[in-house]
């Protein structure tokens, strides 16, 4: 059972309250009994004292008027004593008047040795042997428990005895015997008014403290809806105006909800760039408690394992990497517990559920787990998996690209170098021309060739330079759909020629990238007509746009001769050809188009069978 602090502390007031009550009332009940049978005990012994006077009196008078035993047998004396106190007026008259006097006193006898009555208040024990009473002292003298049990049980008969002597010698005694159930009706009030007191005490503690509770809660009520303000996010809180603790406390937690705030913004950020570095990782990582947890899992994860980033977190490392799982091995995974792990290398093939778009005879996967400890104890494991193939690409591709940037160097200069003297040389073969005699064969179809071939020349370093030149990009975003489109449109006529069939696989959803229109166009009509060079016989050309990830990706599939294996690592070169008439800038710009909108190209090529380029460009924002 739940209580609300208020209710606690009435309670406890008032229970405290109750037992002091009650600890005091039991006291005043105590002295209260004690007094009162002292009381009985004092008025029985009074009564005693007046009876004995009285009958020492009547005793007297008998002598006075000249009365005398019969003999001086016992038994003649023990009936003169009789006749001369039953007798005597007075001595009833005091009996009397003491048992009509007050409640307390049941019973006045005298009795012989013998303990037969001489003298009653009660007239059936004249002659009578009167049974011995408990003594009053006893009742006086017995625990307080034990004196309520008797006040308040059967009645009882107590008495007190005053022995009764004549001239020297012991005669009998004077017994006053007091009833229990008369003293019940003295304690009684008493305890009756220690009971009202008590309950009135109780109740006025309660309703005090429930008062005074309230009043004294009341602020501990604000700063509960304080620290509610503050868990719903409302930092900039006023501490309450009160000087006494809760004030102190509530300034307190003003002060932890601004410490709050800050943390908070703290973390978002961190969790912000956090993300953002995750979401840019091209490694896969999972990071894990001690306990073996996922709680941190980057977006590039899927391309590995196939299953959502978000769909991982929380889940727990056996779960994530069951029995069998091609990575378990190579983790070294037990239950839930990872061992460190440099560098181990696994074959993932598409049936593991790795990314569906990979070509069938699986890819490998590079994977480290480390271990993190901290002063001896573990913190968690960080697995990283690495796509080892697309590294490899990665690399050719940067090999090339600055291949590339060397070549624009070196070019630039040796280009101007060597158009300079060509139109030195080409004047002076002007001027050869018109100088040569009209009949001479040989000279004529020397200056031909010779001016076919610095024309060749020319254009190569005219190439050459066109090449080299920096680019000044005119970025717009543009639909890459409608992009494919018009690019098919200008080269369908060599593709009706060549009887070849395109086909376009668009997504549903709009694709948009910001590039210079004119440049990308350029590079993916190289890439369209590449592959109708590639099918002079016919065949089908499929252009394909896909959405991956961040990027809009553009494949060109052509059915033609494919790309010998000794050919495919120079193919990007600029003046690799392989056909006869072949520029060889054709992939060379493109590359170089693709390069310069952060892109990437690259290409999958089975000789005889068709080669597929594809052209990943970053999606506008
Ligand atoms: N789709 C393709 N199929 C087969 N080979 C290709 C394809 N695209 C390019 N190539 C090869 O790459 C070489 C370079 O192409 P490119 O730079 O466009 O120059 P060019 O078209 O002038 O030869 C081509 O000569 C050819 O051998
Ligand atoms: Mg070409």
């Amino acid at each position: 059972m739940k209580l609300r602090l208020k209710t606690k502390f009435t309670l406890t007031t008032s229970l405290l309250v109750l037992g002091v009550v009650a600890l005091t009332s039991t006291l005043y009940v105590i002295t209260l009994t004690h007094q009162v049978i002292r009381q009985a005990e004092d008025r029985a012994q009074q009564v005693a004292q007046k009876v004995f006077f009285q009958a020492d009196r009547a005793l007297a008078d008998a002598v006075k008027e000249g009365a005398a035993p019969a003999s001086e047998s016992p038994a003649d004396l023990r009936e003169y004593v009789r006749q001369s106190l039953f007798q005597n007026v007075g001595l009833h008259t005091v009996i009397d008047a003491e048992l009509g006097y007050g409640p307390l006193i049941y019973e006045v006898t005298i009795v012989d040795g013998n303990d037969t009555a001489l003298v009653s208040s009660d007239a059936r024990l004249l002659g009578q042997a009167v049974p011995l009473r408990i003594p009053l002292k006893q009742l006086a003298h017995s625990n307080f428990v034990d004196q309520l049990r008797i006040i308040y049980g059967p009645p009882r008969v107590y008495a007190v005895v005053l022995p009764f002597n004549l001239g020297k010698e012991p005669f009998g005694e004077i017994r006053i015997a007091a009833q229990t159930g008369l003293l019940r009706s003295e304690v009684s009030p008493g305890l009756r008014r220690a009971g009202w007191f008590a309950l009135g005490a109780v109740l006025l503690s309660t309703l005090l403290a429930a008062v005074v509770s309230q009043a004294s809660l009341a602020p501990l009520a604000r700063i509960s809806a304080q620290l509610d303000r503050i868990s719903a996010g409302e930092f900039d809180l006023k501490p309450l105006e009160s000087g006494d603790e809760l004030g102190q406390v509530s300034t307190k937690i003003t002060q932890i909800g601004h410490q709050l705030r800050g943390v908070r913004e703290i973390f978002s950020t961190l969790r912000e760039n956090l993300n953002q570095i995750m979401s840019g990782l091209e490694d896969g990582l999972l990071l894990f408690t001690p306990d073996g947890r996922a709680v941190m899992v980057s977006p590039a994860v899927e391309k590995f394992l196939g299953v959502p980033a978000d769909a991982l977190l929380g889940r727990p490392a056996d779960e994530i990497f069951p029995a069998g799982h091609p990575l378990r091995q190579a983790l070294r995974l037990e239950g839930n517990q990872f061992a460190p792990v440099a560098a181990a290398e696994v074959v993932l093939n598409g049936a593991s559920g790795a990314d569906p778009g990979a070509s069938g005879s699986g890819r490998r996967v590079g994977l480290s787990v480390q271990v993190i400890t901290e002063g001896g104890t573990r913190m968690g494991s960080l697995v990283t998996l690495r796509d080892l193939e697309s590294l490899e690409r990665i690399s050719t591709q940067l090999q090339l690209s600055e291949r590339l940037a060397a070549l624009g160097r070196v070019t630039a200069g040796v280009a101007h170098e060597v158009k300079n003297p060509l139109n030195s040389m080409r004047l002076w073969l002007e001027n050869l021309k018109n100088a040569l005699p009209e009949n001479q064969e040989i000279p004529q179809q020397a200056v031909k060739v010779l001016d076919t071939e610095i024309d060749r020349l020319d254009r190569v370093v005219k190439r050459f330079l066109d090449f080299t030149r920096p680019v000044e990009l005119h970025l717009q975003e543009i639909n890459v759909a409608e992009l494919l489109a018009e690019v098919v449109g200008v080269a369908r006529p060599q593709m009706d020629r060549a009887r070849i069939e395109p086909v376009t696989q668009f997504p549903g959803d709009i694709l948009t990238v910001n590039v210079d229109r004119e440049l990308l166009k350029q590079a993916l009509l190289n890439l369209v007509l590449n592959a109708i060079e590639a099918m002079p016989n016919g065949g089908r050309l499929t252009l394909t746009l896909a959405r991956r990830g961040e990027m809009a990706e553009v494949s060109v599939a052509d059915t033609g001769c494919g790309i010998a294996p000794e050919h495919r690592s120079r193919i990007f070169q600029l003046f690799f050809t392989t056909r006869p008439g072949g520029s060889g800038i054709g992939l060379a710009s493109a590359f170089l188009i693709v390069q310069l909108h952060n892109g990437s190209i690259d290409f999958e090529s089975e000789v005889g069978r068709g080669t597929t380029f594809r052209v990943g460009l970053p999606l506008a924002l």
